[in-house]
């Protein structure tokens, strides 16, 4: 159990003998440290409701602790808050408790099945820096809901249905006539090998969209091809699918040095046989109607103050769209995968079409009332004049040369600090790369998910300051340390009282994490996670200029403190691997 739940059950349970909810027990760690170690602020609102005096009742709640309690000081201050200081007994006992764990008194909560969608992008183009934000956050709510012990499934949802594949058909058909693709007769015996590679979509893609934008003969062409593949037209669907393999071929290869793996590599295309039943259920069941010649669901409530418009289930063309497919999607997620919750990790800026979205399935019944639905958005990546990144001719940059670039950066970082100069250069590259992309993650998950952020390279890369290197490199100092006691034989042992504030305070920080990676799963909010490594490794610092552990002559506490060192690492090493933030061994 996490310290702060041990420390609410006393307070829950000396609030319930007064005769009020045990909840107003909750204690937290304290807002003035300088005073004391946790406090309680039950009183005021219990006070409030029951119309009794705040601090009497903070009195009463503290005399009704039984004696045996891990205080050495409750104290009641201002208005009524409790103030609470753990005896360093009790504090190292449940410190050492933590030694040796996984989950560092993190209680596993009651397994959910869960669904997170993200990543998102589109085939037959490289990922941009666009895709940076919805990948890494998406990435880190996932293994932190599957560290609380939740069922999660992580699905990239492509975007693989639309009307690009229609341009993109039509183009290439343009060019290359022969294709058995484009011989309406046949129905099999397609090439196994991709007629186009990951480059010719890149480069035909902007140029099928300007012609269709130019050339109505040919928008209307790629309109009519993509109801021909979307109706299952066997010659576009096997072009398709060797546009989606190269395409998924590409696009992994850049997830993959993220660190970002996805369960499923479903799309927008993975629904399509539902579409047709559903339309006609949606119909039947008189949700869907017809308006302006689409076919549409009302979503405005009576308790709507803005316009919400209405969920476009079919154009007037009778094509389907992102709507609709997000809407199937939901109902293959709710029953092939016996989702109960969905988290979109998905751009704020498409907060309006999950409302829709959202509402057309609870309507609807798509999606019964205790499915959570749920659209956490992300913000941008902003360059230094404050709009979305791009590059110096304003181009979008791609994912994969940001990466390089940071990881250059990072390269010359630990040139300039002198590190990992002596090791090979095989190691040299691997540590860089560590180094580059701890900086990347570091720098974008330390702000809040629906922020945006301004990409600072200079500052990301840096040793100093809140950074992916200065946390790399507090890690690794810990995996020295404790190389260099082993080679001394110096052994790790029970973690005993504190002998300095320092080491106090150590302590203190390494019984937080339950309740950080708790708060980072219910906000979806990774930068909980991110802060709470950075005070952890600042607080480390603190511990290691004051402790000399090496040199230590009390063996009790000598081993104690290099305890520490280890339970630290551990902690350190989860919260990064929450972030996708991977530790090189040294440097
Ligand atoms: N492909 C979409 C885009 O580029 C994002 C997909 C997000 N996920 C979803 N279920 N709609 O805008």
């Amino acid at each position: 159990m996490s310290l702060s739940t041990t420390l609410s059950r006393i307070f829950g349970d000396a609030f319930a003998s007064q005769g009020y909810d045990a909840s107003y027990g909750e204690v937290v760690p304290s807002a003035r440290p300088d005073l004391a170690q946790f406090q309680c602020n039950g009183a005021m609102p219990a006070a409030k409701k029951a119309g009794g005096n705040p601090r009497e009742l903070a009195q009463a709640v503290t005399d009704a602790l039984s004696d045996t309690t891990p205080f050495s000081d409750v104290g009641i201050a201002g208005p009524g808050f409790i103030n609470i200081t753990l005896t360093d007994d009790f504090l190292a006992s449940y410190v050492d408790s933590l030694s040796g764990s996984l989950r560092f008194g993190s209680d596993p909560q009651t397994p959910r099945k869960m669904v997170i969608d993200y990543g998102g992008p589109n085939v037959a183009k490289e990922l941009h820096v666009g895709h940076l934000r919805p990948a890494i956050i998406g990435e880190s709510v996932k293994r932190t809901f599957r560290f609380l012990g939740h069922d999660v499934v992580g699905d990239v949802h492509l975007g693989d249905w639309g009307i690009p594949y229609g341009q993109l058909i039509v183009e290439i058909g343009d060019r290359r006539p022969e294709l058995p693709f484009f011989d309406p007769d046949r129905v099999d015996g397609y090439p196994a090998a991709s007629p186009v590679t990951i480059e010719d979509l890149q480069e035909l893609y902007p140029i099928a969209a300007t012609h269709a934008k130019e050339d109505e003969a040919f928008a209307a062409q790629a309109r009519a091809a993509v109801v021909d593949l979307q109706s299952g037209r066997p010659g576009y669907r096997a072009l398709w699918q060797h546009m989606r393999n190269v395409s998924v071929a590409a696009i992994k290869k850049v997830y993959d040095r993220l660190n970002v793996e996805f369960d499923l590599w479903h799309g927008e295309s993975t629904i399509n046989h539902r579409l047709e039943p559903m339309v006609k259920g949606l119909i039947a069941d008189g949700y869907a109607v017809e308006s302006g010649g689409a076919l549409v669901i009302e979503v405005m409530t009576d308790d709507d103050t803005k316009e919400v418009p209405p969920f476009i289930l079919l154009k007037s063309d009778g094509a389907s769209l992102y709507t609709t497919w997000d809407l199937a999607t939901i109902e293959d997620r709710v029953e092939d995968l016996g989702a109960t919750e969905i988290i979109y990790i998905v751009d704020v800026r498409q907060a309006l079409h999950f409302e829709q979205v959202f509402r057309a399935a609870y309507k609807t019944g798509i999606a019964s009332p205790d499915v959570v639905l749920d659209h956490s958005g992300n913000g941008t990546v902003n360059g230094p004049d404050g709009r979305p990144f791009k590059t110096r001719d304003g181009g979008l940059l791609t994912l994969r040369e940001l990466i390089d670039m940071v990881v250059d950066r990072a390269a010359q970082r630990l040139e300039e600090n002198e590190l990992a100069t002596e090791f090979d250069e095989a190691e040299k590259v691997e540590i860089a790369e560590k180094v580059g992309l701890a900086a990347l993650k570091y720098g974008d998950l330390q702000n809040h998910r629906s922020s945006n952020y301004t990409f600072d390279i200079d500052r990301f890369t840096s040793f100093d300051g809140k950074t992916g290197p200065y946390l790399l490199y507090g890690a690794v100092r810990m995996k020295s340390v404790l190389r260099e006691a082993a080679e001394r034989g110096i052994e790790s042992g029970e973690v005993v009282a504190p002998v300095r504030d320092q080491d106090r305070n150590l302590m203190l920080q390494l019984t937080r994490l339950p309740e950080v990676v708790e708060r980072a799963a219910q906000h979806r909010a990774p930068n909980h996670i991110a802060e709470h490594a950075y005070e952890l490794v600042a607080e480390f610092s603190r511990f290691y200029e004051a402790c000399h552990i090496l040199r230590e002559e009390d063996t009790a506490v000598q081993s104690s403190w290099l305890a520490l060192v280890e339970i630290t690492l551990a902690e350190l090493t989860l919260l990064l691997d929450l972030l996708g933030i991977e530790i090189p061994e040294r440097m």
